[in-house]
């Protein structure tokens, strides 16, 4: 097989940009060379990648099926050629973490500031989306490392859990269930439930545990965990978040919690890579890093006000 980067490079391109002529301006190249690279490449494979669809084109079935393999061979040579510039020195070492939102707002910057304590020198990035986007980052080798919610459930990631994620019902410190104890899911069925945003692992563990007691209450999405921190202090409604989440407010008052009777799920915090491919050793000492018991401290004491 005579598959060329040249080829891949602007599959890849056609496919974000939806057309021949955006690919090329992005490629800085001419649209006659992105479409000799994209016919080349459907004869090479013995398939049409693409078809059309009114100005532009789209993926044909068989270019969708094709396009995760091409996007990770990339993100992988991508990774080689960083092992070695870091090898040479040639390249400050880097490690690219990708969270889903709750894991990116509590627990990823205790997590690089202690690394970064061990490691001088070492640059850590971190992007923040839902749990889809986490994962395909990954396993296009665009991000080093995952942190999220969930176990993989996809052969192509491993993830090992490293830290439990407590949940917690929160509601406004005067609301009279707060602190009562024992409190049946029940009497929460005529309040408002916040939900994060669609995607949200946190809101669809709240959809779960609703429609395991069968309860149908108002629920109100209300897009971020901070708005809805807001929300819930202010009285507009309850919601459950992970405690890594809420344990300032918790501490300091602004929030309280409601005890309940069924009790909440019991989840744990992931990390996870891609299983595909060699992995850099300062990526393997991030993974490591996670579970040492320095992590986790890092990660509490950032919750203490
Ligand atoms: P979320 O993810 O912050 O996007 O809801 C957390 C989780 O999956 O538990």
């Amino acid at each position: 097989m005579t598959v060329t980067l040249n080829q891949l490079q602007s599959f890849l391109a056609v496919t974000r940009s939806g057309s021949v002529s955006g690919a090329a301006e992005e490629l800085v190249v001419t649209q006659p060379s992105v479409s000799a690279a994209l016919l080349a490449l459907s004869r090479e494979l013995g398939v049409e990648l693409t078809e059309r669809s009114g100005r532009g084109i789209r993926l044909s079935p068989a270019g969708r099926a094709f396009l995760p393999f091409a996007s990770s061979v990339l993100g992988l040579l991508e990774q080689g050629r960083q092992a070695a510039r870091e090898a040479a020195g040639r390249s400050a070492s880097l490690v690219r973490i990708a969270a889903v939102t709750t894991a990116g707002e509590y627990l990823a910057p205790p997590l690089v500031q202690a690394f970064r304590a061990r490691h001088p020198g070492v640059e850590l990035t971190l992007e923040v989306a839902n749990r889809e986007r986490v994962f395909r980052w990954v396993l296009d080798h665009d991000a080093d490392v995952a942190i999220g919610g969930r176990a993989p459930g996809d052969d192509r990631l491993v993830g090992e859990p490293f830290l439990p994620n407590e949940l917690v019902l929160i509601t406004s410190r005067d609301d009279p269930l707060a602190g009562r104890g024992d409190v049946p899911i029940a009497e929460l069925a005529e309040r408002t439930w916040l939900l994060r945003e669609e995607g949200s692992g946190t809101r669809s563990m709240i959809e779960e545990l609703l429609a395991l007691h069968g309860l149908r209450p108002r629920t109100l999405p209300f897009g971020s965990n901070g708005a809805i921190k807001h929300a819930v202090r202010i009285g507009l409604g309850v919601s459950v978040q992970s405690r890594v989440a809420v344990e300032l407010e918790l501490r300091t008052g602004m929030l309280a919690a409601i005890q309940l009777r069924e009790g909440l799920p019991e989840r744990q915090w992931y990390a996870l890579r891609s299983a595909v491919g060699p992995q850099r050793p300062l990526v393997t000492d991030f993974l490591a890093f996670v579970h040492t018991p320095e992590a986790r401290a890092a990660i509490e004491a950032a919750q203490r006000p």
